[in-house]
């Protein structure tokens, strides 16, 4: 089976609940391509997916662009050993996954970074991954503000892509240089 033609072959990677999850809460496979294709640059790359979840993401970058890492800081444990075993799985070498929350993570081992709207979740109570995060506007605002301040000390030719951000998280500095095919994927890299 190739797991890459579709989001459907890849989802039966995962166990059936988190599977079931994917529509709502994992990147689909067209987005997880192009952004990996716009981070994927450079020489010694490594990139870091704020809250990564399962891995789709990574495990789709890591494919496609074997000479680059693809880490993921996630805060939910189970998630993470599930993306850690799909990588083993896929014979996958270049991914990390990390199990933390992304205020302990130093963004200065990373060169560019994917973001998927990961502090939602503290907004809203339907359709929840599961009922172990507070929802809570502060610490919404809390972790927005914390990421911004991250962003802007990173150096100029940071490259991000986000996918349904609010953009608050990010700092003026960094500018949109394009869209994806799905318009809610944007493209940034700090001035
Ligand atoms: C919308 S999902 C995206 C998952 C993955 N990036 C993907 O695209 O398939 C957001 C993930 O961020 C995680 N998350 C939320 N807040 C976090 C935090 N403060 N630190 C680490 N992970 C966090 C959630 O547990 C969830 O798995």
């Amino acid at each position: 089976m190739d797991c890459f033609s579709s989001d459907e072959k890849f989802n039966q990677l995962y166990p059936k609940e988190i599977s079931a999850l994917a529509s709502r809460h994992w990147t689909p496979l067209s987005v997880a391509k192009e952004a990996a294709a716009f981070l994927a640059v450079g020489s010694n790359t490594r990139i870091l997916d704020i809250g990564s979840g399962v891995g789709k993401f990574c495990l789709i970058g890591a494919k496609l662009y074997p000479n680059t890492v693809f880490a993921g800081i996630e805060q939910r444990k189970s998630l993470t050993q599930i993306a850690q075993s799909v990588a083993l799985e896929l014979s996958l070498s270049n991914t990390e996954f990390l199990t933390g929350n992304f205020t302990e993570i130093n963004f200065a081992q990373y060169q560019h970074f994917y973001f998927y709207n990961a502090f939602y979740e503290n907004l809203i109570d339907n359709d929840a991954i599961d009922q172990n995060v507070v929802q809570s506007q502060e610490l919404f605002n809390l972790y927005t503000r914390k990421l911004y301040k991250q962003l802007k000390q990173l150096p100029a030719g940071t490259r991000i892509a986000t996918f349904h951000s609010s953009e608050n998280e990010m700092p003026s500095t960094y500018q949109v240089v394009g869209i994806g095919s799905n318009e809610d994927l944007k493209f940034w890299i700090k001035l």
